[in-house]
Parts: structure tokens; sequence; C-alpha cells
């Protein structure tokens, strides 16, 4: 059943074209309208919404932050992402035109429900993005959007994640579309995009080998540190989060441009640093940031294993090692800057001997508080 696999995060992680692919599968016509069956919100309801509050746990906390990038930018809704756990008992400011978005794999995860369950209570209306058809979470809310990544069976979110994310841009789109901030020819030309990834998360994923080589020389390694900026944060998150439960390492992400405000000090002779680097195109002032912030921490003896777009000749020289990923737009950059990250920390958790379908102390969906 692991089709050939070592673990089902392996075969999960391979997966992930397809499950990105059905995921934007049959949602949008030829005129570029998107056809969003599933969400049962009127479009009169979302055109009043003021804010959009997500919530979310662990990894899916992480797609939420990486959606709250497009939401904001895509429709100029202002959008906050939140932790459920959080959320639910800081008395939150919630109102019939707020739309709240809960992010869940397996549609069971307590913190979230509650979130969700109290996001009602205040009249808020409750878009679900969720994995598990029938799930309490799409149950208890007002509208569903399914990603169609096929059941999720190692701990580790891996392919729910990147179809998390692709709900997202979606639902953003969506917005932005009965809204009127997004045209049919803008979404039309995001969701070519959106259809391109696919393949290139193939590509990434054909390049991998050179990041085990790396990963397994690092399992000896106390800490790894994370950096990235704008969506390349939340993305070093989740690689830090990858880290810690599947390796048992300390591994931290932090905001590039929080460097010099304390983590710099942690920058000692040998520590590997994973950076993600936005793209040289576009928004290049933030491209030109991280290298300066990469040239600073290698001054101080960081190891740099730097994730960047093909080509970008600016970065490599100041790489110890350079991980390279295909030109995509800014936006969408997460889905396939997050791959080698996966495969990094299943490889140093089975260098170390780890169990990686099953790591200690977790379980696959967390139906406590
Ligand atoms: C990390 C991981 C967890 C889950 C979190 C939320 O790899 O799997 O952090 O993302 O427990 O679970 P769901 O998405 O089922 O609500």
């Amino acid at each position: 059943e692991k089709g050939g696999y070592d673990y089902f995060m392996l075969k999960e992680i391979a997966e992930q074209p397809k499950a990105v692919a059905d995921t934007l599968l049959g949602r949008i016509d030829l005129a570029g309208n998107l056809c969003l069956d599933e969400v049962r919100i009127p479009a009169s309801v979302l055109r009043e919404v003021t804010k959009v509050v997500i919530v979310a746990c662990g990894t899916a906390y992480h797609a939420g932050m990486i959606a709250k990038y497009a939401i904001e930018h895509w429709t100029r809704i202002p959008c906050e992402t939140e932790l459920a756990s959080e959320f639910r008992y800081r008395d939150p400011i919630l109102d019939q035109r707020t739309l709240v978005i809960a992010i869940s794999q397996s549609g069971e995860t307590m913190d979230t429900l509650m979130a969700l369950r109290h996001a009602r209570e205040q009249g808020a209306k409750v878009l679900a993005i969720c994995n598990t058809n029938g799930s309490t979470i799409p149950r208890e809310s007002d509208a569903v959007l399914y990603t169609h990544a096929g059941p999720e069976v190692a701990v580790a979110s891996t392919k729910a994640f990147l179809t998390q994310l692709v709900a997202c841009y979606l639902v953003a789109l969506y917005l932005g579309q009965v809204r009127g901030t997004k045209w049919g020819d803008e979404i039309l030309s995001v969701i070519r995009e959106l259809s391109e990834i696919a393949t290139q998360v193939d590509e990434v994923l054909e390049t991998m080998e050179p990041v085990r080589e790396l990963a397994r020389t690092l399992a000896d390694k106390n800490t790894v540190l994370f950096l990235g900026r704008h969506v390349g944060f939340p993305v070093a998150l989740e690689g830090a989060l990858k880290l810690k439960e599947l390796a048992y390492m300390h591994a931290e992400g932090f905001a590039a441009g929080e460097l010099k405000h304390g983590p710099i000090a942690l920058i000692e002779q040998d520590v590997p640093v994973v950076v993600v680097v936005p793209s040289p195109r576009g928004r290049s002032v933030l491209h030109d940031k991280i290298v300066s912030n990469i040239q600073e921490i290698r001054a101080r003896g960081a190891r740099t294993i730097v994730i960047a777009e093909r080509g970008d000749a600016a970065v490599a020289p100041y790489a110890d090692h350079l991980i390279e990923i295909p030109v995509t737009p800014t936006l969408l950059q997460p889905l396939v800057a997050t791959v080698p990250l996966q495969v990094f920390a299943c490889e140093l958790a089975t260098a170390r001997g780890n169990e990686v379908d099953q790591p200690r102390n977790l379980a696959k969906s967390v139906t406590v508080e």
C-alpha cells in the first residue's frame, strides 16, 4: 500500500503533483470564471465581507499565513491569520461581515473546530478548506472547499499542505472575482500559472538527490535555522516544523528581516541555515535584502543552504549549498519552495533512525484541545 516507497511520507511527497492538479481540476471555466460549487456562501454575502480571518493549526496554519499575502494582494480585504488555539480564547472581534476560513486536513482538529464554533456564534460566516469529506469541520461550516489530496497517512503533512495552498489561492481569486478586484483575464493568467505548478513540483522532485545527500551529512547537528521573507517566511516556519517533528532536532524559522533584532546572535561556526530566497524578478527589493542577510550570516560562519530560483546568479556565490527551484510568480513560490524542505526533513529523520510515518508523541488528527 506504500506503492513501493519505504514510507507513506515519501509516497505522499511524490503524489504532490497529482494532488495539486486534482485540486485545480474542474474549478474554472474557459472564460476564466471560477466555479467553486462547494462554496455555498452567496456572492452577495461575500461582496459585503469587511475582514477575513483564517484559523488553523500547525502546517495548515502555515498555509493560512501564505493565504493572507494572496488575499490582501488580490482582493484588498484585510486578512489576519491566527492559530486556532489562540484565536478562540482571546475574545476576537467578529461580526456578520467577517469571513472566517478554517483550514484543516483532517477536519477533526479540536482547536480549529472550537474556533469555528466560536466564530459562528458571533455571526461570522465560516468557509472550511478541508481534505476529508464529511468530517466535522466542513459539516459545521457554512461552506466548504475540498482539497483533493487523497488520504494522507503519514503524520507529517505534505501533499495536504500543497493542496491547502492551491485552495487558498482559489478562494482568494474567487473573492476577487465576486468583488470585482480581479477580472477574467487576470484570473485566467494566475490559473495558468497554477496549472504549471504540478509539472514544476515534478521537476523539483527529480532534483532532490543532492538535498538527501546534504541531509545525511547534517544528522549529528543540534540545530538548524530557517529564514524567509514575505511568503518565504511561512515556508521557513514549515521547514522548521517538519524538521522538529520528524528529525526531533531543534529547528526554528525566522523572518529574515528580524535577524538583526535578535536571532543573529545564534549564528556561530557551521550552524546550518536554510534560506528561502524570493524571486529576483518582481519584488526585487526583498531579494536584495535577503542576499545581504545571507552575506551577514555567512560572514559569521553559518553554513548557508540556499533555496533560490533557477538562474539566480546574485545569490549563488553566497550559497554553501544551492537548491534551485523553478521560476514561479512570487505569491506561488511556496508551492515549489516547500518541497525540498519536506525531502530534507524526511531524509534527516531516516538518517537519525526515526520512525518517519509515526513520529513520537504525535497523532495524525488532534481531537483534544
Ligand atoms: C504537521 C502536521 C500538523 C497538522 C495540524 C493540523 O506536519 O501534520 O501540524 O498540520 O495538527 O491538522 P489538520 O490540518 O488536520 O487540522
